[in-house]
Parts: C-alpha cells; structure tokens; sequence
C-alpha cells in the first residue's frame, strides 16, 4: 500500500518508545506545542492546520463537514478509492472523468463541469497529486485554471507523496479560500500504523472543519514520532533518494521487457502486464510479495501497481518476476492503454 517499507528512522522509533514511557498513555494528548511545531514545519500558521488520524480521517472530516445527500464529487479515475467511499457514505453521488490514455486530466471537461448547466456546482473535486494508482502528476498551470475555474467547488489536492514528487501548492491557501491540502506521515515518513495526517486550507475553512473534529482525533505516540520525523529532515532525504534510484532500476528493467508503465513522480508504479496480471500477482503473492491488482475491475485489470521499497526488496521482485516472465506478453503499449482505459467503464 505505498508504504516506506523500511520504516522510519531509530530515533523515531525511539522518540515512541520515549513518549510511551514517560508517563504519557494515562493522560489525554496535548496539540498545542506539536500543531505550533507542525505549522513551523510547514510554512503556514497554525489556525490553518488540521491534526487528523490519517488522510483518511481528513476525508471523512470533510464529507461529515460539508456533503449533504445527493452533493456531487467531481473525480478524476481511475484514483485513490477512499474519495469515493466517505462521499457516498454521506450519500453523495460521484462524476468520475477517466484520465485520458496519457494520464492528463480532461481539463476542458473538468472545467466545464465546474459550471453545470443545471443545478448546483460540485460540491467538491479531489485531485491526488501525485496520483494514487498512476504516479502521475498534474502541472501547476491546470492546477490553478482549476482553481480559478471553480471557486464555488472545494478543490482538495491530496499530496500525500508530496516528498517523491517535490510539488506542492500548500502556499497557495493563502491566495484560493476554495483549496484544501493533504499531507500524511504514513508514507516517507514511515508511521503509517501510528495514523496522522493534516488538512491545511484558509483559517475560515479550517475552523468550519475544526468544529466538526472529535476532541482527541490523533494520538501522543503518532505526534511524539511525526515531530522527530521532522526534526530529522535527512531520514526522509535519504529513504527519497533511495526510492528515486530504485524506481529508476524498475523502470529499465520493465523497459527492457516492454511492459507499459505510467511516469511515476511517486514510490510505485503502475505497469500494464496484460491480461495475466491478476495471474501474476497472485503467484507472486505465493512468494511472500505483495503488488496492487484489480482482478475485479475491467478497466484496470491488466495493470499491477508496484510499489518502490528497498533495494534488496526490488532484487527480490525482479528474481520473482523473471520466473513469471512466459506469463509476460511482449506489449504494444498504444494497445494495451486502448484496452484498459477505453472499455466500457464499470458501473458506478
Ligand atoms: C492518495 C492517497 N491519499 C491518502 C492515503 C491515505 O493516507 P493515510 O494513511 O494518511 O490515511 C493514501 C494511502 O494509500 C493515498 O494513496
């Protein structure tokens, strides 16, 4: 699931081991100094920052929040699929507009769909940036006609792997009221079991969702390992770097057998194996190796999302791999995209 799969740093681990032992699982958390702390880190000021368990708790903040039965989420796909699951729990409906076959946005659709002809705008439009399975990343300049183009729809730009990509538009809240932006510790940093993510977005939206927040939505232990994390900047720099080469070996290798694959400004990359991913991806699952398929979903069933980890982690999928390689059809790229992205798309 796109996780560091080493980890995070000794001192993380023992900044938890600290915070568990000093006395501090009997006594609710305290934010103050840690969202002071997180606000310094990140650039804004701290009215603008949300604690949240995970992005994903971010998500249901704001469906709880702001999405009222029959609300409409505009959704670029194929993407992250818990965008979906919280807005139809609040019993939205979704607009999905398929990525075209070289992963940009259908900008002009978008655009228009910003201002239907009947009836309210989007509630909301949420775009992954980098994208969650592509890896692909949506430029600045459509970014902000988005944002300008919409400005009764809030616009949520997820970067929960904004250290693979570098690109980031969290200065931008200060400018657009209609954006909100993600960020998560679970993945560079490695603290996906301790849950902590953050919404930042203008202080009017931040204290609108802050009212609907529980109490005590994040836990000491998640805030004690998150502050050493950014306390120790290098860590991260490292496992990056570390990812970056090791995507880049992914990528020659997949090369060299003709398989497809998506530019990846992420830790994963989502390949077109052809028609025997699922096959592929359970016989490596056998082997103890785990890779992201869609046996059940025709648009994305030739595909398999690699995720980058060590580098004695991707030696092992390479060996693995190359015992499946009969199962591997030589590819022609044009024709595996037409395939997989211009069927009938499922029901939704
Ligand atoms: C794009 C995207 N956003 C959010 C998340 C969830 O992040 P968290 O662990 O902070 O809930 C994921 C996890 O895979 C993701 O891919």
């Amino acid at each position: 699931m796109n996780e560091n799969t080493a980890g995070p740093s000794s001192a993380v681990v023992r900044a938890v081991q600290r915070a568990a032992r000093d006395g501090q699982l009997g006594t609710y958390p305290e934010y103050q100094a840690a969202r002071r702390a997180c606000a310094r880190h990140f650039g804004v000021p701290a009215g603008q920052l949300l604690l949240t368990n995970g992005i994903d708790d971010g998500l249901k903040l704001i469906c709880d929040t702001l999405v009222d039965p029959g609300d409409v989420l505009l959704l670029p796909v194929p993407t992250f699929t818990m965008y979906r699951f919280f807005h139809s729990v609040a019993g939205g409906k979704v607009i999905e507009l398929p990525y075209d076959r070289s992963f940009r946005l259908p900008l002009g659709r978008l655009l228009d769909a910003l201002h239907p002809r009947r009836g309210r705008p989007p509630k909301w439009l949420v775009l992954a940036n980098p994208n969650n399975p592509t890896g692909t990343l949506i430029p600045q300049a459509e970014l902000k006609l988005i944002l300008r183009g919409g400005p009764d729809t809030l616009v949520l730009v997820d970067e929960a792997y904004f250290d693979y990509s570098g690109e980031t538009v969290l200065p931008w809240i200060k400018q657009y009221p209609n954006l909100a932006v993600t960020r998560t510790f679970s993945k560079a940093h490695g603290l996906a079991a301790l849950r902590l993510g953050m919404i930042f977005a203008c202080r009017e939206l931040a204290d609108c969702l802050r009212r609907a927040q529980p109490v005590f939505p994040v836990n000491s232990l998640a805030l004690a390992g998150a502050l050493e994390s950014i306390r120790h900047p290098e860590s991260v720099r490292r496992h990056v770097t570390q990812v970056l080469r090791n995507r880049a070996l992914l990528c020659r290798w997949l090369d060299s057998l003709g398989v497809p694959y998506a530019p990846s400004a992420s830790n994963f990359v989502f390949a077109a194996f052809g028609e025997h991913a699922p096959e592929i991806a359970r016989r490596l699952e056998k082997q103890g190796i785990l890779v992201r398929h869609w046996s059940h979903d025709p648009r994305l069933r030739r595909c398999l999302r690699i995720g980058i980890g060590t580098t004695a982690e991707m030696r092992g999928f390479i060996d693995a791999l190359q015992g499946l390689r009969r199962l591997i059809a030589p590819q022609d790229p044009e024709k595996v995209w037409r395939e997989t992205f211009e069927g009938e798309p499922p029901e939704s």
